[in-house]
């Protein structure tokens, strides 16, 4: 059973024409100019639209245990949101949380079965012995997991120390593996958030005074010396500040294999957010914080010169109110203490309409580059090129049709999400998801879903940090 797509302007990293496409079962066939509309199952005019690879998000917090509270998306909903903004794949954050790895990763397998799209798994590693550091080379390679997160920040709950993130490094490297590193300075965080406590400081604007950009570029250059010494691919994630962006240009100009990705929040959105009345801006609260706004000038340029090389989302939903029934807290749990408020944020369903409308179409990156950083190079960095990431023959079958001309209004109503706000509540943008294919079927028509759950697949994924 064929499916053809006429007429639709591909683009992707490289590429930029008008041509058919035609999908045997779930990978793409042919590509091809005038071909015959006769025998196909089913044919789609994409006259007028742009023909995308579908999104690669490569950090998520899908139903997520933070300790205080957990994220209010299910793969379930998680997932058929990111398929609604265009994205197909995603690569979703296991947390060890005191167990085995293996036993982390079978719990997360339980809860991914009902994606909508395809996910893999990276693994958080908080407590990291000598039998973690053997189990990580069969993470690798028997289960496809070739990412870890390690974390710098959050002493006495997620943080590591500098030794051991050493050691998980070289058994990365030797086995074709990376670590995601989240680079602030947790214990100087702390002794920043006692002091505003003591202070009385509460409100969640204190939540970006103590954890000043000068921290995470510290951790940023201390975590690119010791990728260094142990000659490892390092992957930075949620990069927000230019003292983070200084060291990983400098790094990358003397050739050591470090790569960051930034997230839209940091690219559109700024520290003013926590000027906001009441309790509201709570809803700003993840980490990093958001950023005074000449940081975004740097990450602009970042992303042109390729010292960052990707965009993703950090999804990470709390909802403002309560959560959906079943799950834990909400950020109003800290409304007497910014400590409290669940770090994170929502943005599954906006990442690729925001950065075409505010990257594209202002002239900031090319559309080219656009596809780049939102899946070509996510799916090279970690193991899921050529089969995900492009439109190319023998590719799977993603694909996104995109209204490049559809102004629209961003309304955390019309979500998909569970989450109950978004970062970008009532903002006016230029550009549209129309249909979307996951792995030939569609998925979303319009408003319309024709995706289920259980429709995704669990990719097993190739070695990482090896572009
Ligand atoms: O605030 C955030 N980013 N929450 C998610 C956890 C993390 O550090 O990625
Ligand atoms: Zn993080
Ligand atoms: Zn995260």
């Amino acid at each position: 059973m064929t499916v053809l797509i006429r007429n639709g302007r591909i683009v992707t990293a490289s590429d930029d024409y008008t041509a058919d496409i035609v999908v045997d079962g779930e990978r793409i066939h042919t590509i091809g100019r005038d071909v015959p509309t006769a025998g196909h199952a089913e044919v789609y005019d994409a006259s007028g639209l742009l023909v995308l690879p579908g999104g690669v998000d490569v950090h998520t917090h899908l139903d997520w245990d933070f300790g205080v509270a957990r994220t209010a998306d299910t793969f379930g909903t998680g997932t058929m949101a990111a398929a609604f903004g265009g994205t197909t794949t995603l690569v979703d954050f296991c947390n060890q949380d005191g167990r085995t790895p293996q036993a982390a990763l079978e719990d997360w397998h339980g809860r991914a079965a009902s994606a909508c799209i395809d996910v893999a798994a990276h693994l958080i590693l908080t407590k990291i012995s000598e039998q973690v550091l053997i189990d990580m080379k069969s993470l690798i390679r028997h289960d496809g997991v070739p990412t870890f997160k390690l974390f710098m920040a959050y002493p006495g709950v997620l943080m590591v120390d500098d030794a051991t993130i050493f050691k998980a490094m070289r058994v990365a490297r030797d086995n074709g593996g990376m670590i995601c590193m989240h680079a602030e300075n947790g214990p100087v965080i702390q002794v920043l958030i006692e002091e505003a406590l003591a202070a009385g400081h509460t409100a969640p604007k204190y939540h970006e005074t103590t954890r000043p950009s000068l921290m995470e570029g510290e951790a940023t250059s201390r975590a690119i010396k010791l990728a260094e010494l142990a000659e490892a691919p390092l992957y930075i994630v949620h990069l927000s500040a230019s003292e983070a962006l200084a060291a990983v240009t400098e790094a990358r100009d003397r050739g050591v294999p470090v790569h960051a990705e930034t997230c839209p929040h940091y690219l559109f959105l700024t520290k003013e957010e926590y000027e906001r009345p009441g309790f509201d801006s709570a809803k700003f609260v993840m980490t990093p914080p958001l950023r005074d706004r000449h940081h975004q000038a740097t990450l602009w340029r970042g992303l042109r010169t390729n010292d960052l090389q990707v965009v993703s989302t950090d999804h990470c939903p709390f909802c403002f109110n309560e959560q959906p029934l079943g799950m834990k807290y909400s950020k109003r749990q800290g409304v007497d203490n910014f400590n409290r408020i669940p770090n994170g944020a929502p943005g599954l369903e906006t990442r690729l309409p925001i950065l075409y409308d505010g990257g594209v179409r202002q002239d900031r990156i090319s559309l080219n580059r656009f596809v780049e950083l939102t899946a070509t190079t996510p799916a090279k960095l970690f193991g899921l090129f050529p089969r995900k990431g492009t439109i190319a023959v023998g590719s799977d079958a993603d694909i996104v049709l995109f209204d490049p001309g559809e102004t629209w209004t961003i309304r955390a109503a019309e979500h998909h999400s569970r989450v109950d706000y978004s970062l970008f509540e009532g903002r006016k943008i230029t550009g549209r998801v129309k249909k979307v294919f996951l792995r030939g079927k569609p998925v979303v028509d319009g408003d319309k879903w024709l995706g289920h759950e259980g429709g995704g697949t669990y990719i097993r994924r190739g070695q990482a940090g090896r572009l």
